[in-house]
């Protein structure tokens, strides 16, 4: 069946039967009973699903309002829990809300409400947040802010605030929900560290001046040095030349006496020379050698010409005097200050390592090194070139004398080093 509203209502078919199987009864009749049967079943059955609508909307009100009862109540006990203030404000800045925490700051929540945010803030930052709060509301974002406020006694706290603005459904402003944190122990904290840092900073840039200043004297001091050191340097070269010039000029003096021995000198130097480079001796004590080589034989100044230049055999007195010459050339320069061991070398250059040298007779370590390589080239210089009493006798036989000697008469160390450069590096002696 169906109602004017189209609402549409069940019959149940057993009262359809029933009119069928009453042929009997008038027309009227059967017109009231089965309008009064379909009023009756339209009422049981309105009534049924208006009772029936009735318990569901109950049962689901009352769930819905435990529901948001209880997710209230979890929400309170978080706000009143937090160590946080939630607050909110209306669109004109006034509190319409704030968490139970104000008691901190000597508030009660219930004096707070209505009041405009910015009687709390401090009066330097007031300003500040008073256009925060309008640019916040006309831009309808979230924001961060940092603040001073005063408790109830008048004392600063330093506040950061989280808000964010709140609209209705049809997106006006309502105003603004937010939570503030009480940063003072952390702005305390940050602002000592700051005073900190500051004050490392500074001592950083003291010492920095400190070393650079200091850096600066070394620097000067270096220059100065080093301008000292090319000074004495120069002195020095100044010296070394003035005493290679007289050095020379004694062995000229040697030679002009004795035309035999005419470049014997300069010879044994080239040689001895050669040997300590071999040797792989320092710069230095090869220079030496060439300063000393070149007058080892200075003492025969006091040997007699005729003696040097004699032809024929020396008798003991003659040999006697031209063995002086070693002495003599040393008692000549020992008082003179030469950057080198010239006279030790010059007396000790015919000193032999078996103790069979003169003039006394020393042996092994006890001749300096110098002196061994002057004896081994003087050797080597006399026996292969022309002497007054005999003709040359060759390399060959220099060669033979000193090996056969090597290690009794000569340094072995030395002879090695003079037989590699005849033997092996070609090297050659002007006779
Ligand atoms: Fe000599």
């Amino acid at each position: 069946m169906q109602r004017k509203d189209d609402k549409a209502y069940g019959v149940s078919p057993t009262y359809f039967l029933i009119l069928l199987f009453l042929p009997n009864l008038e027309y009227f009749y059967k017109t009231f009973l089965i309008l009064q049967i379909t009023l009756s079943q339209v009422a049981t059955l309105e009534m049924r699903r208006k009772i029936r609508k009735t318990g569901i909307d109950i049962n689901s009100e009352g769930k819905r309002t435990k529901e948001a009862l209880e997710e209230s109540e979890r929400y309170r006990i978080l706000i009143e829990n937090t160590s946080d203030i939630v607050y909110s404000l209306d669109s004109e800045g006034n509190f319409t809300y704030i968490g139970p925490q104000v008691k901190q700051y000597g508030f009660e929540p219930e004096e707070v409400i209505s009041q405009n945010f910015l009687n709390f803030v401090h009066p330097k930052d007031r300003e500040g947040m008073h256009l925060q709060f309008q640019k916040t509301i006309t831009s309808g974002s979230e924001f961060i802010s940092r603040f001073r406020i005063r408790n109830k006694k008048g004392r600063m706290y330093w506040i950061e605030e989280l808000g964010k603005v709140q609209h209705d459904k049809s997106g006006g402003v309502i105003g603004i929900n937010g939570v503030l944190r009480d940063i003072t122990e952390r702005r305390r904290v940050d602002e000592k560290l700051q005073r900190v840092n500051k004050e490392l900073e500074k001592r950083v840039q003291e010492r920095t001046a400190e070393i650079s200043k200091a850096n600066e004297a070394l620097q000067v001091e270096i220059t100065e040095r080093k301008h000292a050191e090319d000074a004495l340097k120069e002195s020095y070269e100044k010296l070394r030349s003035a005493l290679e010039g007289t050095i020379h000029a004694l062995a000229s003096t040697v030679e002009k006496r004795d035309p035999y021995t005419a470049g014997h000198q300069q010879r044994v130097t080239t040689l001895a020379c050669a040997i300590a480079t071999e040797m792989g001796l320092p710069e230095e004590k090869v220079d030496g050698i060439r300063m000393i080589g070149v007058i080892h034989d200075l003492g025969k100044i006091y040997v007699p010409a005729e003696i040097l230049s004699k032809p024929g055999q020396l008798n003991e007195v003659e040999f006697k005097m031209i063995r002086s010459h070693a002495k003599v050339g040393y008692d000549i320069l020992k008082k003179v200050e030469f950057p080198w061991p010239i006279a030790q070398v010059i007396v000790q250059h015919h000193e032999r390592i078996d103790g069979s040298g003169y003039p006394s007779g020393l042996s092994g370590e006890n001749i300096l090194l110098e002196a061994k390589i002057i004896g081994v080239a003087d050797v080597f210089e006399a026996i292969s070139s022309h002497r007054p009493y005999r003709p040359a006798l060759g390399i060959d036989k220099a060669i033979e004398e000193i090996s056969q000697k090597k290690g009794t008469l000569y340094d072995p160390e030395v002879v090695d080093a003079c037989l590699r450069l005849f033997t092996v590096k070609g090297f050659t002696i002007e006779c």
